[in-house]
C-alpha cells in the first residue's frame, strides 16, 4: 500500500527543528498495519500554507496514487493552522468520525485535545486523514484509527 505522509510545520520545514511526527506515522503503521502488505511511504514536509498543502494532497492522491494520505500538524486554533481548510478544499466527501474519535478518546488524558480541528475525507480513491502535530499525539491517535482505515480503504478499492 502506498501511503503519503505530510508534515505541516513552519519551523520543521525551515529546519528550526527536526520533524519527529512524520517518522512517527511510519513507525505506527509498521507496528500496527500487520497484514503482511508491503508499505511504501511518500513524504512531504511543508510550511503551514493552505495552497501548498492542498497542492500536495492533490499530487499524492491524483499523481502518486496514494490510497492513504496522513497529515500531521496545523489542526489547531492559531491563524497559521490551516490543514483542515486545505483538506476540505480537496476532498469530495468528509468523514468527520476520524477527528471526533481522536478528540473524544484523547480528551480524558489530554484535555487540550479538543483544540484540534482535525478532519478526514475521500478524494477519488484516496483516504485523507489529519492528525495533530505533536509526535505523542500521532502515537496516541493513529493506532485507534487503523481498523477504520483498513475498512475505508477496502471500500475505496472495491
Ligand atoms: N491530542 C493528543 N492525543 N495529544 C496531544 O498532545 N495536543 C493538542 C491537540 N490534540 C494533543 C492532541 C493541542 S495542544 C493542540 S493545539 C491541537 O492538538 C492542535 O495541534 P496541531 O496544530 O499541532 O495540529
Amino acid at each position: 500500500m502506498k501511503v503519503g505522509r505530510i508534515t505541516l510545520s513552519d519551523r520543521a520545514s525551515a529546519g528550526t527543528y527536526a520533524d519527529k511526527s512524520g517518522p512517527e506515522i511510519e513507525r505506527v503503521f509498521r507496528d500496527c498495519w500487520g497484514n503482511g502488505e508491503e508499505l511504501e511511504f511518500v513524504s512531504h514536509l511543508l510550511p503551514d500554507e493552505r495552497t501548498e498543502i492542498s497542492n500536495s494532497l492533490r499530487r499524492l492522491a491524483d499523481e502518486e496514487d496514494c490510497e492513504l494520505i496522513v497529515t500531521t500538524g496545523g489542526t489547531g486554533p492559531t491563524p497559521r493552522d490551516v490543514t483542515p481548510e486545505a483538506t476540505r478544499a480537496v476532498i469530495e466527501k468528509e468523514l468527520p468520525g476520524f477527528g471526533e474519535i481522536m478528540r473524544m478518546r484523547s480528551f480524558p488524558n489530554v484535555p487540550t485535545a479538543i483544540l484540534s480541528r482535525a478532519t478526514a475525507g475521500v478524494r477519488g480513491k484516496s483516504l485523507i486523514i489529519n492528525l495533530p502535530g505533536n509526535p505523542k499525539a500521532v502515537g496516541e491517535c493513529l493506532p485507534l484509527l487503523i481498523p477504520a482505515i483498513r475498512e475505508g480503504i477496502d471500500h475505496l478499492r472495491a
